[in-house]
């Protein structure tokens, strides 16, 4: 086994990390700062967000920071925690325009300041944006940002496995370098949490596939609850066959959703608002229209709406949308200039994750967790677009600099190998050397066909009934072994990893879903159709025990907004 040692470890590279790792390295240029990640950096999924990063930038245009505030709130079915969305709407403006001295390329106005667009759910247009490439430009900014600061070292694709944990405080984690095989712990005085969510829990998923839910299982075995893990957000234009994710940004800018009949649906479900009011009221919306026969069917039997761009006109496409239409006529062979695109709820957010307070810290001491793999909470039961990237640099710089700030005060720390010896063991004696009959890809596929029918946009105490019983089957299977006994590059290895924490997530988020006998933002029962602010207005809090998840609850923190009935 190998040893490495740095001041603050952070894993996962994508907005949030590398937000982090700048904001450590701000508040002490001398701390080692290592970012572990499994993908090359540029390559983690924060590079597919699309549409938006939400911010007040005009309040002489009548926007407010208590109307952010407020609208996340009802957007989360007034579940999120009021007092981190006050503290984040107030910090994302200079955020955004931190990222343009680094050198974000902000669409512009046409009196040159930075432009911003309408989303679902906001009372004003808040979406700043860079065309519809909001992700890669942002991860472009912050990842050259990043190789300025000397003291960043990056371990690219090495898988992180464990996190080491000494008397209740952190310690250090275990990793496989992927390109040799080899297994290191990496001892450290602090830690961040920055490896996304658990989307691909679901196959009709925007995520890539590697975004898999390694960190929250990390997590989990260390003995850290999940919050909030039953709510999943199906973004509603997800494109036929694939999944691929047309933004939010493509309807803000005048496109249309359809059915059969050539109807614009919306103005049945949300008057007010069509089609940009919330993504759970759009994605139910698009839902019930195909379930009452006004969708349509493609020859594979698969079932969708229409997103209709071609209001929108050629030249602003071009201009605003030119990344869409590029996946549009990769993947669909479709040019949204011309037709319209079939589109149907997908698999797009995980509002749950990692239980952290308002600071980003978990109760393991000197252990924190930002962005997608946490939960703060801000997003509630719901999420609205464009909150995510701005989320990811809120908490991004909140952690890096509460991380650096105890990393400094915190003496040297070698932590005994003998917790690191116990995990490589399980990864190269049980697994690498393991034997078993049951293909993990096989498992994996399983498992995202009983998500899929099991708690997709509308659920039943019954269709995840099922759904645990599959889970609960599949766990007891023996996936947890290699066929490639190599070392280098050992992609069926991490693979198998990555299924087992697809499963530990799965089990938290249904245990959670099937207790929560209520309706709320994207938890939407068909056997309890109505929010129960008297029983179920608190956070669920999900542990991993020998015998089976275990659920707690904590309360949600009301400032200023009474929950009210939500209309869009
Ligand atoms: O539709 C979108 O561009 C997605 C944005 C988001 O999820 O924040």
């Amino acid at each position: 086994m190998e040893r490495l040692k740095h001041d603050l470890v952070i894993v996962g590279s994508g907005i949030a990390g590398l937000r982090a790792a700048i904001e450590a390295s701000r508040v002490s240029p001398s701390l080692s700062v290592a970012i572990v990640t499994k993908v090359q950096a540029m390559r983690s999924h924060s590079v597919c967000a699309e549409g938006g990063t939400a911010a007040v930038l005009y309040p002489e245009l009548g926007d407010t920071v208590e109307s952010h505030v407020f609208d996340t709130v009802k957007g989360s079915d007034y579940l999120a925690d009021q007092d981190a969305v006050e503290r984040f709407a107030s910090m994302i403006p200079s955020e955004v325009y931190q990222l343009e001295h680094w050198g974000m390329p902000w669409s512009r106005r046409e009196d040159g300041r930075i432009a911003q667009r309408d989303f679902g759910g906001y009372s004003h247009p808040r979406a700043t944006f860079a065309e519809d490439k909001v992700g890669f430009y942002e991860m472009q900014t912050l990842y050259d940002t990043c190789t300025k600061f000397p003291n960043i070292v990056f371990y690219q694709e090495w898988f992180a496995t464990s996190i080491l944990v000494e008397q209740g405080e952190f310690g250090g984690i275990t990793a496989i370098e992927m390109k040799s095989g080899e297994f290191a712990s990496i001892a450290a005085k602090a830690r961040i949490i920055a490896s996304g969510g658990a989307g691909r829990l679901f196959s009709f998923a925007t995520y890539g596939h590697s975004s898999t839910p390694d960190g929250m299982s990390m997590a989990l075995r260390a003995g850290i609850a999940l919050k909030d893990m039953e709510f999943f957000q199906f973004h509603p234009s997800g494109l036929i066959p694939s999944g691929i994710l047309i933004t939010e940004g493509a309807r803000a800018e005048g496109g249309v959703l359809l059915n059969k009949d050539g109807e614009r649906f919306m103005k049945r479900y949300a008057p007010g608002k069509l089609e940009l009011a919330s993504r759970d009221v759009v994605s139910r919306a698009i839902i019930t229209e195909i379930e009452e026969g006004r969708g349509f069917r493609d020859g594979d039997g698969l079932e969708y709406v229409h997103l209709d761009l071609t209001p929108i006109g050629a030249q602003k496409i071009k201009e605003r949308l030119n990344g869409i239409r590029e996946l549009a006529m990769k993947f669909n062979d479709t040019d949204p200039i011309e037709r319209p695109l079939p589109v149907r709820p997908v698999c797009h957010y995980t509002m749950g994750g990692i239980d952290v307070d308002i600071g980003g810290a978990t109760r393991v001491k000197g252990l924190w967790a930002a962005g997608e793999a946490a939960c703060v909470s801000i997003n509630g039961a719901n999420r609205l677009g464009a909150n995510s990237t701005a989320e990811c640099l809120v908490w991004g710089r909140i952690t890096g600099a509460a991380a650096a700030e105890y990393a400094m005060k915190r003496s040297d720390t070698s932590p005994s190998d003998g917790q690191a010896a116990k995990e490589e063991k399980r990864i190269f004696d049980e697994i690498f050397h393991g034997k078993g009959g049951t293909n993990p890809y096989e498992v994996r596929d399983e498992l995202q066909r009983a998500m899929d029918e099991g708690a997709y946009v509308f659920r039943t105490g019954e269709g995840m009934a099922e759904a645990i019983r599959v889970v609960k089957r599949l766990k007891a299977q023996d996936y947890l072994h290699c066929d490639d006994s190599s070392r280098r590059y050992n992609t069926n290895l991490t693979n198998v990893l990555e299924v087992e924490s697809l499963l530990l997530a799965a089990e938290a988020f249904l245990a959670g879903a099937m207790a929560r006998t209520e309706s709320r933002g994207a938890h939407s029962r068909r056997d309890y159709p109505r929010r129960d602010d008297v029983n179920w207005l608190k956070h669920t809090l999900a542990y991993h025990t020998a015998e089976g998840v275990r659920l707690d609850y904590s309360p949600v923190k009301i400032t200023r907004f009474q929950p009210a009935e939500r209309h869009y």
